[in-house]
C-alpha cells in the first residue's frame, strides 16, 4: 500500500494538492483515502463536500477523513489517564485541574498518526494520501514516535521493576495507588503502535512530497524541511512548486513577478537536485471540487505517475574504508556548521538547528570511539576507530 505525505509552509496548497492527487489516484482505480491530520477542515473545503471523522466516500474509489485526534486520545489513553487521575486524587489535586494535568502536550497529534496507522493496516486502501499540518508541526509530529519510543524503552522497564518491588510498601505507607499492569500494558501497546507508525511512514512504500510556492522565504523553509525530514529518516522524493504565474501578459507588475518566480524555480531545481520536481500553475480561481482538482493534478503531473516513488536514498548506512568504519546519515542541504554531534554511550545525538535525533549505534560500532565527522556530499559521515583501553570510558 502506497502512502504519500504532503507537507510545506502554511497556505502553499498542501490540502489542494493532496486532494488533487487523491482524485487522480482514485480515477486510476486505486481505492484511495485522503486524510488530514490538521484540525482545519480544508480537505472538505477543497473537495466541496461534507467530511466526517470516519472515512466518507465522496466519489468512486475516493474516501475522505478528518482525523478526530481528541476521540482517539480518549480511546487510547483511558487506562493511563485513569491511573494518573487516581494518583492526583490521593495527592489532593482538584479533579478539574487533574483532568488538565493528564493531557500530555503533543499527545493529540501523535494520536492523529495512530489513526493513519489504523487506516494503513486496515487493508481497505491501496493508496493513503496524508494532508499534513504546516512544516514545523509536521516535523514535531513525525519526530514523536521515535522519541516517545526511546523514552518508553528505557524508562518503562525500570519503572515497572521498581513498582513491583515497592508496591506493598508504598501502597500501605502513602496510600498512593500503584499502577495496575493494565497501565503498563496500555503504555506498551502504545509503544508498539508508535513503532509501527514509524516503520510505515519511513518504509519503502512511503514518501514525502514537499509543497512550496516560488517565493524565497517559502523555498528556504522547504529546504530546511528537506534536511530535517531526512534527519528523522523520512524519504522526500519530490517537490511541487505550486502557484507559478503563467508567462505572458504585458504589464510590468506581472512580468516582474514572473521573472522573480523563474529565479526561485531555478534555485528550487538546484536545491532539490535528484528529486522529482513538478510545477503547478496559479489558476485564475481556487481549484475546488473533484473536477477542477483532477484538472489541476493532470496538468501538474504532466503524464508522469504521481504515485511512483522517486529516487530515494537509504537514510543510514555503515561502510568501511581504510581508516575504519564510517556511519553515514543522509542529510541533504545541511552544512557543517548546522550539525552538532554528542556521543552518549551507545548513542549519538545529532542536532540540526533545533531538531534533535537520538541514534542508537549499530552494535558493531557501539564500542568504537568517534574519530571524526564531517558533512560531505549531502551526508553526515561519522568516522569510528577502535577504542583504546584508556579512552573507552569516554562518553562524549
Ligand atoms: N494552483 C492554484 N491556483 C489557484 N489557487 C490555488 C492553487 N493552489 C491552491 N490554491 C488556493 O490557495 C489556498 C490555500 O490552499 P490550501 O488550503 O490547499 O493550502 P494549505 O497549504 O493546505 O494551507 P494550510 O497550511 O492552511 O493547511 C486555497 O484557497 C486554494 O484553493
Ligand atoms: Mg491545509
Amino acid at each position: 500500500m502506497r502512502i504519500l505525505l504532503f507537507t510545506g509552509k502554511g497556505g502553499v496548497g498542501k490540502s489542494t494538492l493532496a486532494a488533487a492527487t487523491a482524485c487522480v489516484s482514485a480515477a486510476a482505480g486505486h481505492r484511495t483515502l485522503v486524510l488530514s491530520t490538521d484540525a482545519a477542515h480544508s480537505l472538505a473545503d477543497a473537495l466541496g463536500g461534507e467530511v466526517g471523522t470516519e472515512p466518507t466516500e465522496v466519489s468512486t474509489n475516493l474516501w475522505v477523513q478528518h482525523v478526530d485526534a481528541q476521540l482517539r486520545f480518549e480511546q487510547s489513553w483511558r487506562d493511563i489517564q485513569r491511573y494518573l487521575l487516581s494518583v492526583l486524587d490521593v495527592a489532593g489535586v482538584d479533579p478539574v485541574a487533574a483532568e488538565e494535568l493528564t493531557v500530555i502536550p503533543g499527545a493529540e497529534e501523535v494520536l492523529a498518526l495512530l489513526e493513519v496507522r489504523a487506516q494503513a493496516r486496515s487493508g481497505r486502501w491501496d493508496v493513503l494520501v496524508v494532508d499534513c499540518a504546516p512544516t514545523a508541526e509536521t516535523l514535531r509530529l513525525l519526530a514523536l514516535p521515535e522519541a516517545l519510543g526511546w523514552y518508553i524503552d528505557r524508562v518503562l522497564p525500570m519503572e515497572r521493576r521498581i513498582v513491583k518491588a515497592l508496591k506493598p510498601v508504598l501502597t500501605r505507607a502513602a496510600g498512593v495507588p500503584m499502577p495496575e499492569d493494565s497501565v503498563f500494558d496500555a503504555i506498551e501497546r502504545l509503544h508498539a503502535e508508535l513503532d509501527d507508525v514509524r516503520a510505515l511512514l519511513t518504509g519503502p512504500e512511503s514518501s514525502v512530497r514537499l509543497v512550496l510556492t516560488p517565493e524565497s522565504v517559502v523555498l528556504a523553509e522547504a529546504r530546511r524541511a528537506y534536511t530535517n525530514l531526512s534527519l528523522f529518516g523520512y524519504r522526500v522524493d519530490a517537490a511541487i512548486v505550486n502557484r507559478v504565474f503563467p508567462d505572458g501578459g504585458a504589464d510590468e507588475w506581472r512580468s516582474a513577478w514572473v521573472e522573480s518566480q523563474q529565479r526561485i524555480l531555478h534555485d528550487a531545481a538546484d536545491s532539490f537536485a535528484g528529486l522529482k520536481i513538478w510545477t503547478s500553475v496559479y489558476r485564475d480561481r481556487e481549484p475546488v471540487g473533484p473536477e477542477e482538482l483532477t484538472a489541476l493534478a493532470l496538468e501538474t503531473y504532466d503524464n508522469s505517475d504521481p504515485l511512483a516513488i522517486g529516487a530515494t536514498h537509504s537514510s543510514m548506512r555503515v561502510s568501511t574504508n581504510d581508516a575504519g568504519p564510517v556511519l553515514s546519515l543522509y542529510l541533504p542541504l545541511a552544512t557543517q556548521e548546522d550539525v552538532r554531534l554528542v556521543r552518549k554511550g551507545d548513542e549519538i545525538v545529532v542536532s540540526v538547528a533545533s531538531y534533535r535525533r537520538l541514534l542508537t549505534l549499530p552494535s558493531g560500532l557501539a564500542r568504537h570511539r568517534v574519530a571524526g565527522a564531517r558533512v560531505h556530499a549531502g551526508e553526515l559521515q561519522i568516522r569510528f576507530a577502535e577504542a583504546s583501553p584508556e579512552t573507552s570510558k569516554e562518553t562524549t
